[in-house]
This record gives structure tokens, sequence and C-alpha cells, in this order.
């Protein structure tokens, strides 16, 4: 029997690469968490659409994010890699939440303020106000004790918390409360060319950011081109010295190497040096990502019957947890 507790978290479909923020940032906690939970991972192309999208990019990036979670470690064998799509009973799960959630309380999200508000309040949609609703069915379709994600999603966390304690209550224990497992930001990168604001997707120069499926050329020219300071000396001072500071922490993060040893091992060397040897290991941590998540790509069929595989999984706790939730609403089984 599989005694490991239940986790699932949970991505947008909505870049054609991932940076290295998300990689370091996420991927590799999620990577390593599979050992120890039986990890259930969904790629929400239902949430992308709460913004508009292409057909076509939307249908690529769904495959892209696939292909550089497997390449980078998520092991459909031990995991379930999926797409949010394919299996029904988020939207329906969806659906009996919505009913049960105040008006008030979902208008308090603040990810759904900022985001309205840049989308100007008449083009926002129902479905944008309704987002977090719908992760929580994502997350309580699957009994999980643990969500990881970022501080960021920490209110949504907590709404999908009172949501499953209301219900509970309200007809009985069904939802397991799941824990927010907030991924502390020991490798927070930060923007190439501006080094005091966080590597976004939203960057305004595409330069500051280095993507996963990046080549190797473009890699080593955006590290190359790292603002940096005028000042010379090799040492980490967030305060004072950002840019320096950032690629000391890619480093170290990627390579494993403290800082204090590359702080000693760079006294008196230039930023030259110091990039030279940043590109080299983003290229060797990145790159057989990169060509893995390729070939994956390349292989489409294959690609899809390993998401296949992945709802067919996620699929039997769902539907479970769903029965158990359309009985306790008072939903008649059809014949
Ligand atoms: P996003 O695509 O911005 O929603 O980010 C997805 C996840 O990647 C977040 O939950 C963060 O944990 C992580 N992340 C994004 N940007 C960074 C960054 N610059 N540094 C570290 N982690 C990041
Ligand atoms: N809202 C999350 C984000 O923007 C993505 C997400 C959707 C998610 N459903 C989830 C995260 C369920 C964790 C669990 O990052």
């Amino acid at each position: 029997m599989n005694a490991k507790p239940n986790l699932l978290s949970g991505m947008q479909p909505s870049a054609s690469s991932l940076h290295l923020g998300n990689y370091l940032g996420a991927l590799v906690n999620w990577v390593n968490m599979q050992e120890n939970f039986n990890a259930y991972y969904v790629i929400v192309d239902l949430h992308a659409i709460t913004v508009p999208q292409d057909p076509a990019e939307l249908r690529t990036n769904t495959r892209r994010t696939a292909a550089q979670y497997i390449a980078a470690g998520i092991d459909p064998a031990k995991s379930a890699l999926f797409v949010q799509s394919h299996v029904p009973a988020h939207a329906e799960l969806a659906w009996i939440l919505n009913c049960i959630t105040g008006f008030g309380e979902a208008s308090r999200m603040t990810q759904f303020k900022d985001k309205s508000q840049k989308a100007g309040s008449d083009s926002a949609s129902v479905g944008l106000f309704t987002y977090p609703i719908l992760q929580a069915a994502d997350i309580l379709l699957y009994q999980p004790k643990a969500v990881p994600v970022g501080e960021d999603q920490r209110q949504h966390l907590e709404l999908t918390r009172d949501l499953a304690e209301r219900f509970n209550s309200r007809f009985g224990k069904t939802f397991t409360i799941p824990e927010a497992h907030i991924m502390k930001e020991t490798a927070k990168i930060y923007d190439l060319q501006n080094p005091t604001a966080k590597m976004s997707k939203s960057a305004a120069d595409p330069k500051g950011l280095v993507n996963i499926m990046d080549d190797d050329t473009t890699i080593s020219k955006k590290i190359k081109s790292a603002v940096t300071d005028t000042e010379g000396s090799i040492k980490l001072d967030w305060e004072n010295k950002p840019g320096v500071s950032n690629l000391l922490s890619i480093h170290s993060s990627l390579s494993g190497e403290s800082i204090v040893s590359l702080e000693e091992r760079f006294e008196g060397a230039g930023y030259g040096v110091l990039k030279g040897e940043v590109a080299d290991v983003v290229i060797s941590a990145i790159g057989p990502i990169r060509d893995r998540a390729n070939e994956l790509m390349s292989d489409q069929a294959e690609l899809d019957r390993l998401l296949a595989r992945g709802a067919e999984k996620a699929k039997v706790v769902a539907n479970q947890t769903l029965a158990a939730v359309y009985d306790r609403v008072g939903f008649i089984k059809p014949e």
C-alpha cells in the first residue's frame, strides 16, 4: 500500500518557456517533493483562459509546459502529471463550490483586483472572478495534505481551506483541510537587466530573463550582458551590489558551491570572469533540460500518451471525491 500523503500543485500553461526563477523557485521543489508525497501536478488550462488566449498558442504552451516539467525531473511513473481540462471533475466541483462561496468573499481576492485592474474592469471576465474557486476545486478533489505554492498564492489557499471547512460542516466531512506549503525563497532570482526586480515573464526587457528553452548562445549572451556595478569586487551585498549578488546566487543555487567559497575563489577577478563561469554553470544545468524537452516536443504522440496516463491516474481520486460531494449535496445518481 502507498502510505505517502497526497500533494497537489498547479501551473499555468501561459508561456512558451519557464524561466530560471520558476525553475529554481518552484520546479526544483516539486521534483524533490515527489519522493515523499503522492504528487499530483496539474497544468491548468481552464485557468489560462480566464484571460484571452490564442488557441494555437495555448495548445503549444500546454505541451511545452508538460515537456519542461518532465525534462526537469517530474517523473510520470511516480507522480500524476496531467492537464486540467482532461479531468472534467475540476469544472464540476468548481460549480458546487461557487454555490457555497459568498460574493463578498470572492470580491476580496487581491489577485482578482490586480488582474482586473490591469484588464480594465469592463473586460475582466466572470471566469477571472471565480478563478480562486476553480483553484479550490483543483486542490480539494485530491485530498492533499500539502500544496506547495509561492507566497502570492497564500490568499487562495486560505479561501480553499475556508470552503473545505464550510462544506464539511454543512454536509459532513468530505474534504481534507489542506496546508499551504509556502516555498521559501532561498533561491529568489532577479532580473539580469534590472536586478532589484524579480525575474518575471512580464519583464520589460527579454534580456533580463533566462529561459529554460533558450539555446546556449542566447544564455551566454544574456548573462554576459547582465547589469552589475562599477565597483569591481565580487561579493554578496544585495543592497549595494544587487547584480553581482544575483549572479553569485544563481551560481551557488545551481552548482551547490557556497557563496563564501565563490567569494574566495573570485577574489581579485573581474566581472567578465564571473559572468563566464556563471554562463557555463547555467548552460550545464539548463541545457540538458531544454534538450530533453525539445525531444519530448518532437514526439507529440508519446507526450500526449504520458498526459493521458496522468489524467487516468488523477481521475481515480478526483471522481471518487466528486461522487461523495454529489451525494452529500443531494444529487440523485443517474441510472
Ligand atoms: P509565475 O509563473 O510567476 O506564477 O511563477 C510560478 C512560480 O515560480 C511561483 O510560485 C514562484 O514560486 C516561482 N517564481 C517565479 N518567479 C520567480 C523568481 N524570480 N525567483 C524565484 N521563484 C520564482
Ligand atoms: N493560481 C496558481 C498560480 O497562478 C496556479 C494554480 C491553479 C494552482 N490551480 C492550482 C496552484 C492549485 C496550486 C494548486 O500559480
